[in-house]
């Protein structure tokens, strides 16, 4: 009985051990999970309403529908991802050609989504966007 105290005791342990392990481990995936299901920006092609509303040089965020549009020329769009590449928080502000994250400060370029100021490293993906009769659409195959 005294020598199986000792080795139940270390298997208890050890399988605390593993339970915490396991337990952040699972955290760790979930917030991996979370921030990957909204970093690409819209999992669907939406209606963002009228193509005058992004200003010609700069940009409008649509933080509802987690995309960002840019117009360099008249007539010419681009879109991208809204989700701040660093760690998830969308976008909340954009003046003439930078849109910044409120979280860290991050800055992107709204017409090629490269970083101007991090600690964001990774650019903003591209979402795909077409006018027609005035009006834009954003996301997957749009
Ligand atoms: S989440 Fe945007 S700067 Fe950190």
């Amino acid at each position: 009985m005294s020598t199986e105290t000792p080795a139940g005791r270390r298997t208890v342990l050890r399988g605390a051990a593993l339970a915490g392990t396991v337990g952040i481990t699972g955290a760790g995936l979930a917030a991996c999970g979370g921030k990957k299901d909204t970093a690409d920006g819209p999992t669907k092609p939406v209606d963002l309403g009228s193509a005058s509303a992004v200003p010609v040089g700069s940009a409008k965020l649509y933080r509802e529908d987690r995309v960002l549009v840019s117009q360099p020329q008249q007539g010419r769009f681009k879109a991208f991802s809204a989700v701040c590449t660093h760690q998830g928080c969308v976008l909340d502000s954009v003046q003439g050609t930078t849109a910044s994250c409120p979280c860290h400060g991050s800055q992107f370029d709204v017409e090629t989504g490269k970083v101007v100021q991090g600690p964001a490293v990774a650019p903003l993906p591209a979402v795909d966007v077409t006018e027609r009769g005035g009006k834009l659409t954003a996301g997957p195959g749009a």
